[in-house]
C-alpha cells in the first residue's frame, strides 16, 4: 500500500505551457495544481517591494524563512491560482515584466530554495497534486511517478508569452525582445548551480511546438494512467 496518492511533476524552460498544460491535467484527474513558479516570483515581489538589494542574500534569506506564502486553487481553468505573501495579494503583480527580470536572481539563492522546496514537500507530504516548475522531478519530488520534461523552441514560447501578455491586457512587448528575455531566463535558470533546470533522468520529454495545450495534457493524462495501470 503506497502512503500517498501519485504526484505529478511537470519541468521545463519559461513559456513552454507547463502552467496551462499543468492546470488542466490536474482539472482532468482531480489533483490539486502547485504552481512552485509563483513561489518565487512572490518572494521576489516581496524583495522589490521592502526595496531589498537582489543581492543581498542574507537579508532575502531571512525573508524567504519568514515569509507566509499561500496558493489558492482558481475556480475554473480561465482564472490564474491565487497568490497570497504575508497576507497580500499578489496574483497579478507577480507576473510583472519588472518581477519576471528579477526572479531568476532570487531563485538561485540557494537559501531561498531551500526555504521554499521545504514549503512544498511539506505541502505534497500526501501527493495528489501535479506540481510544476523547474526542480520537481530531480530535487523536490523524486519519488513522483510521472515526470514530464516540457519543452518548445524559443520562438514558439516567445509567441505563447506575448499572447499571455495580451490577454492579461499587458502593454504589447516585441517578439524579439521577448525572445531574447526567454534565452537569457533559460541560461540563467540552467546554468545556475543550486538545482538547474534539468530533464531528471526517468523524465518523458515532451516537445510541444505545433500542439494544442489539450493535445499535450490528454497525452500526460494517459501516460498518467497508463503508469497508474502498472502499480
Ligand atoms: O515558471 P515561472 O516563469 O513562473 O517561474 C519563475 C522563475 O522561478 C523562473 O525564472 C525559474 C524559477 N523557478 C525555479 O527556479 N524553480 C521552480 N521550481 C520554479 C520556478
Amino acid at each position: 500500500l503506497r502512503d500517498r496518492q501519485p504526484i505529478i511533476a511537470i519541468d521545463g524552460p519559461a513559456g513552454a505551457g507547463k502552467s496551462t498544460v499543468a492546470r488542466q491535467v490536474a482539472t482532468k484527474l482531480g489533483l490539486v495544481y502547485l504552481d512552485t513558479g509563483a513561489m518565487y516570483r512572490a518572494v521576489t515581489w516581496l524583495v522589490l517591494q521592502q526595496g531589498i538589494a537582489i543581492d543581498d542574500d542574507c537579508a532575502i534569506a531571512e525573508l524567504a524563512n519568514k515569509c507566509k506564502i499561500e496558493l489558492t486553487p482558481s475556480q475554473d481553468l480561465q482564472s490564474p491560482v491565487r497568490v497570497w505573501i504575508n497576507d497580500t495579494d499578489v496574483t497579478q503583480d507577480i507576473r510583472t515584466i519588472e518581477v519576471t527580470s528579477q526572479v531568476s536572481a532570487i531563485a538561485a539563492q540557494a537559501a531561498v530554495r531551500e526555504a521554499l522546496v521545504k514549503q512544498q514537500q511539506r505541502w505534497g507530504k500526501r501527493g495528489g497534486l501535479v506540481a510544476e516548475g523547474r526542480d520537481i522531478g530531480t530535487h523536490v519530488f523524486p519519488d513522483a511517478e510521472v515526470k514530464i520534461f516540457l519543452t518548445a523552441s524559443v520562438s514558439e514560447r516567445a509567441r505563447r508569452r506575448q499572447q499571455d501578455f495580451q490577454k492579461q491586457g499587458q502593454p504589447e512587448v516585441s517578439l524579439e525582445q521577448l525572445e531574447k528575455d526567454i534565452a537569457e531566463r533559460d541560461w540563467k535558470d540552467s546554468t545556475r548551480k543550486v538545482s538547474p533546470l534539468q530533464k531528471a533522468a526517468d523524465a518523458v520529454e515532451l516537445h510541444t511546438d505545433g500542439l494544442s495545450i489539450s493535445d499535450v495534457a490528454s497525452q500526460i493524462v494517459d501516460y498518467y494512467q497508463q503508469r497508474l495501470s502498472q502499480w
